[in-house]
């Protein structure tokens, strides 16, 4: 048997930029995990300057060294709602279910919590069971289904809106 592959996680750098687009890309080309399904220049800006926002996080997921995931948790652009982030994750296919995506987790909510954010929101289709497994497994609640939201491979799909409370 191969030995277990170990995941290390940290924040992204500017020189991950062409990794996280790759991730990004890889897992938006399968089509039915992300809303977006073709990474454009306008994301890829995004992402930059995201990273250097010291408000939002993207994180990294490597595995011998290699990007195989990331997460983001987005500051909105309100005063509204600066007390909360929306949280993306992506782990490339070939890489799922060695523990990158509760490593992201974990390392996003330890994240979150060192920077007062109050709460964490995120939607998921209803036709991606590993991904609402594993945001129940660090306490998301379902907080709301829009019914039929999505048309995804010829089957209308729920959008599940989840939240983890972090503090009042
Ligand atoms: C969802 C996703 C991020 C999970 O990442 P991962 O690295 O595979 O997750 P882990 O190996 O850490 O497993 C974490 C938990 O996810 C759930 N999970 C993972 N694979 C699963 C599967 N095939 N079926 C059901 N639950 C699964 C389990 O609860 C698991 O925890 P457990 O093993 O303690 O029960 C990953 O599958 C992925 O990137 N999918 C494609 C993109 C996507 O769906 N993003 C989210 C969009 S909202």
């Amino acid at each position: 048997m191969p030995p277990a592959k170990t995941v290390s996680v940290r924040r992204a750098r500017p020189n991950d930029v062409p990794a996280l687009v790759s991730v990004f890309r890889s897992v938006a080309r399968e089509r039915v995990y992300l809303y977006t399904e073709k990474v454009s220049g306008d994301q890829v800006g995004r992402m930059k300057k995201r990273l250097k926002d010291r408000k939002s996080l993207i994180a990294v997921a490597e595995v011998d060294g290699k990007v195989v995931g990331s997460l983001v948790l987005e500051r909105g652009p309100a005063a509204k709602s600066a007390h909360l982030r929306t949280l993306g994750i992506s782990v490339m296919k070939g890489f799922r279910g060695i523990g990158a995506g509760s490593a992201l987790m974990e390392y996003a909510i330890d994240w979150a919590r060192a920077n007062h954010v109050k709460k964490i929101t995120l939607g998921v289709f209803s036709s991606n069971p590993a991904a609402v497994r594993l945001y129940k497994k660090f306490g998301f609640e379902l907080e709301g289904r829009l019914k039929n939201q999505f048309l995804i491979k010829d089957e209308f799909v729920d959008e599940l809106l989840m939240g983890l409370q972090l503090s009042p």
